[in-house]
């Protein structure tokens, strides 16, 4: 059944959130369970839509998977196959981080080719050069990705391509590192937590990693792996897009459970944009409507994050001024610009960037939610539009947010999640 967000703006947020587990970090942890045959136990890990999909994957490959209780999940993959059919790779791209455990367990792995989506096309180029690198032999046909790592040995991997880093690449290479004898030193290496928590987990498996968080990981390959208990980082981009929604409505709103330093380049622009923010050891603060327009580029970490660029464009559009957008990871990821263009936003796109003429009176609209964050970004809009936001096709939210709709009411917002059959009249779904 079709679900829709109708919002109501003008409300001030109050309050603090406990941060959900990352979905970034969730899914290859979920993957690397398939390097060992022994239990591994996740905890803190979000209740989204995409986890639950790549468990259900998990268990197409062969693995037990359980989720005895909220936020635990227990995967035993003592006899799985090395095959991930299309069907199952095209619902979710970030699949792809099967290759790298499919590889290093099995030394063998045979995986449709994930397809784009809407923020732009999502190549695998790099992954499968880094696996070539290393002694893979890759095939490619038909849409299938065949490997054959069985002369695979350590060697130098250079991952970066025309945007920088990859992160999922990189989680691939150092996963398939782990069971391949010799030293696999990978050169721009993605920085990210989620990298740094997936490293961290192969380290209480048995692996043997260093350099994670640095451009440089070197792995040296062990025979086996065996189970661990693991408890996943918080979710920074679900902390920030939080802290959004307090700042945009003047309001003030604090996260905890999070770890402000994987916030640092989102957190200087919010002070830059004149957003008080204030930070503890495991939480964040913000109050205070932003003041001044501001530029930003979005880059791999520690840069500013992609996924916190649609929330603070609407963010900019409070501001009186000309702020700007630069997209250096995906460059066509503005799908939520038309959208928020309905509801009164003055936004001009010139290529990878987004200019944002602030402070024009915004009104509520049924608009279409595209991607996981563009989502995010309408209905952060819509607090502070007048009148009534009807955002529709909020399975693309359900994703990455857990309860969002229901977190953001404790913090007063008036948004109801409604049977898409509520639309008012002439804004159904096509
Ligand atoms: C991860 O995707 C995240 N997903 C994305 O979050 C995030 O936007 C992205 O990293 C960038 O930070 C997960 O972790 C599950 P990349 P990933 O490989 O690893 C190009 C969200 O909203 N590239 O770092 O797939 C690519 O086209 C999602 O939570 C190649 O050219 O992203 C992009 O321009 C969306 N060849 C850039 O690199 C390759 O082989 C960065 O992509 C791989 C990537």
């Amino acid at each position: 059944m079709l679900q829709v967000a109708r919002i109501r703006g003008g409300h001030v947020l109050r309050g603090s959130l406990r941060a959900a587990g990352s979905k970034n970090a969730s899914l290859p942890l979920l993957a690397a369970s398939l390097l060992t045959g022994e239990t591994v136990t996740l905890r803190n890990v979000p209740d989204l839509s995409d986890v639950r999909y790549m468990a259900e994957i998990l268990g197409h490959q062969g693995a037990i998977v359980t989720n005895p209780e909220p936020g635990v999940w227990t995967i035993c993959a003592s006899t799985i196959t090395h095959r991930t059919p299309y069907d199952l790779v095209r619902k979710m791209r970030a699949s792809v981080c099967l290759l790298g455990s499919l590889i290093g367990r099995l030394r063998h792995a045979e995986m449709a080719i994930p397809g784009g989506c809407v923020i732009g096309p999502r190549p695998i180029d790099l992954h499968l050069k880094g696996l070539e690198a290393m002694g893979c032999v890759v095939n490619v046909e038909a849409g299938l990705v065949q490997v054959d790592a069985s002369r695979a040995r350590g060697d130098t991997v250079f991952m970066g391509g025309p945007m920088g880093s990859t992160v999922l690449g990189t989680a691939n290479i150092v996963m398939a590192a782990t069971l391949t004898p010799g030293i696999t030193r990978i050169e721009c290496a993605a920085r990210e937590p989620e990298v740094v928590d997936l490293c961290e987990m192969l380290i209480k498996m048995g692996a043997l990693i260093r350099g994670h968080g640095t451009n440089v990981i070197e792995v040296e390959g062990v025979t086996t792996l065996h189970g661990c208990d693991h408890t996943v980082i918080a979710d920074r981009i679900e902390a920030g897009t939080y802290l959004v929604a307090g700042a945009i409505t003047g309001g003030d709103v604090t996260v905890t459970h999070c770890n402000p330093a994987h916030l640092t380049a989102f957190l200087d622009k919010l002070r830059e944009a004149g957003v008080s923010v204030e930070t503890g050891p495991d939480f964040i603060r913000a109050f205070g409507r932003p003041t001044h327009a501001v530029a930003i580029v979005t880059e791999p970490y520690p840069g500013f994050p992609t996924d916190l660029q649609a929330q603070f464009m609407a963010l900019q559009l409070l501001v009186d001024g000309r702020s700007t957008v630069t997209e250096k990871i995906y460059p066509a990821r503005f799908m939520h610009a038309a959208e928020l263009q309905r509801m009164g936003a003055e936004i001009a796109i010139d290529g990878p960037t987004a200019a944002i003429y602030g402070d024009r009176p915004l009104s509520g609209a049924p608009v279409m939610a595209s991607d996981l964050r563009a989502s995010a970004a309408l209905i952060l809009a819509a607090l502070i539009a007048k009148g009534e936001t009807w955002v529709q096709r909020l399975y693309h939210l359900d994703r990455g947010y857990e309860r969002f709709e229901e977190r953001l009411r404790g913090l007063g917002a008036d948004i109801e999640r409604l049977p898409a059959s509520e639309l008012p009249k002439g804004f159904a779904e096509d």
